[in-house]
């Protein structure tokens, strides 16, 4: 992505683009589609999708409109979407918010930052030209699938991913607990699809090598985290993302400990010891589907890394580092 007239150079060529008389529905029944995970899985632009996700997606490139102070959030589900939410939303609110009163006490992070693909029920995607300047939004959206004009205006994008492996754990865990209702997908068949680049907005390389590419031509617009490194320390990372969100910790914050009291705020500790991460959920009505209830809890797991040798065998982890060794040759990007 770079400049405007650029633009559709990032839009790879054999995209099949539906015709503005073509319902999204219509056209998303042309492409291909696989089986095997919680819900169908539909390939638009190379990427692997949920059909009315996807429907979604092809009114929103056109519709958002960006702003050059967007902050937009970006991950793979399942790489630290939750975490990175709160943490993003704790740094850019912490001088109008009080650590003792702050919505991220009494409002689930998904509900803070809204995702950009997904309005909120009853909502449409109008809702996000409502909201107030800098915006801080999400989307799981590969660079080339991002909506027209946000590279041109310079939005600042944060990517976070996830070693592979991990994030195919927790999706298998999450796929098994949305639908609920009996739904018990074997993991060897969520490892074999995951091999083969099909899971949601995978292939998983080539979601992160677009960013990290992206990340490495225009370091003052694109940031690239890996869930790891938050994790290893904490405060570092909190602090390199306020400075670029253009929001750095003053010293006086740093020698009072304000960015320790983020990370607190957003440790896993804390958000699932409170009842708003654990009670209810998120529902919608989804054609085809039906009523599908996401619980708030769904969300948070065991937020650790390494969980993978729980439950792939060794000679599964190496497959998998393998290949993802491979399609990332050359790039410099290593988990
Ligand atoms: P696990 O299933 O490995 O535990 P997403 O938010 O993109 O759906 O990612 C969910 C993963 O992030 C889950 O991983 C979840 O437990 C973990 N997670 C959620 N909140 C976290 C936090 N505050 N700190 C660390 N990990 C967190």
């Amino acid at each position: 992505m770079a400049s405007k007239g650029e633009e559709s150079a990032t839009r790879p060529e054999y995209a099949a683009v539906p015709s503005k008389s073509t319902r999204p529905k219509d056209f998303i029944s042309t492409l291909p589609t696989r089986e095997g995970w919680s819900t169908p899985l539909i390939q638009y632009s190379k990427y692997w999708h949920r059909p009315h996700i996807l429907e979604e997606i092809l009114q929103v490139q056109d519709t958002f409109t960006p702003r050059g102070d967007d902050m937009i959030l970006v991950t793979q589900p399942k790489c630290g979407t939750t975490w990175l939410k709160a943490l993003a939303f704790a740094i850019i609110n912490r001088g109008i918010q009080s650590f003792s009163d702050h919505p991220l006490l009494t409002l689930h992070p998904q509900r803070l930052v809204p995702f950009i693909e997904i309005p909120p029920p009853n909502a449409g995607h109008a809702y996000l030209d409502t909201l107030p300047s800098p915006r801080l939004l999400a989307t799981h959206l590969p660079l080339s699938m991002l909506p027209h004009g946000m590279s041109s205006v310079g939005c600042r994008i944060v990517y976070l991913c996830r070693d592979p492996k991990d994030a195919l754990v927790s999706r298998w865990h999450f796929e098994n607990k949305i639908l609920g209702k009996g739904f018990n997908m074997e993991l060897e068949k969520a490892f074999a699809m995951f091999c083969e680049g099909v899971s949601e907005c995978g292939p998983f390389w080539d979601h992160c090598l677009e960013y990290w590419k992206e990340s490495l031509a225009r370091p003052d617009k694109v940031i690239f985290l890996k869930y790891e490194e938050i994790k290893s320390d904490p405060v570092r990372a909190v602090t390199k993302l306020a400075r670029f969100l253009g929001a750095p910790f003053s010293e006086e914050e740093e020698s009072s400990g304000v960015p320790q009291e983020v990370v607190r705020l957003c440790s896993f500790e804390t958000l699932t010891s409170l009842p708003v991460n654990q009670v209810g959920g998120f529902d919608r009505y989804v054609q085809g589907l039906g009523h599908m209830h996401l619980p708030s809890s769904a969300f948070f797991r065991k937020g650790v890394t390494g969980d993978w040798s729980n439950h792939l065998s060794q000679e599964m982890g190496e497959t998998l580092d393998l290949i993802v060794q491979q399609k990332l040759e050359g790039s410099g990007l290593t988990f």
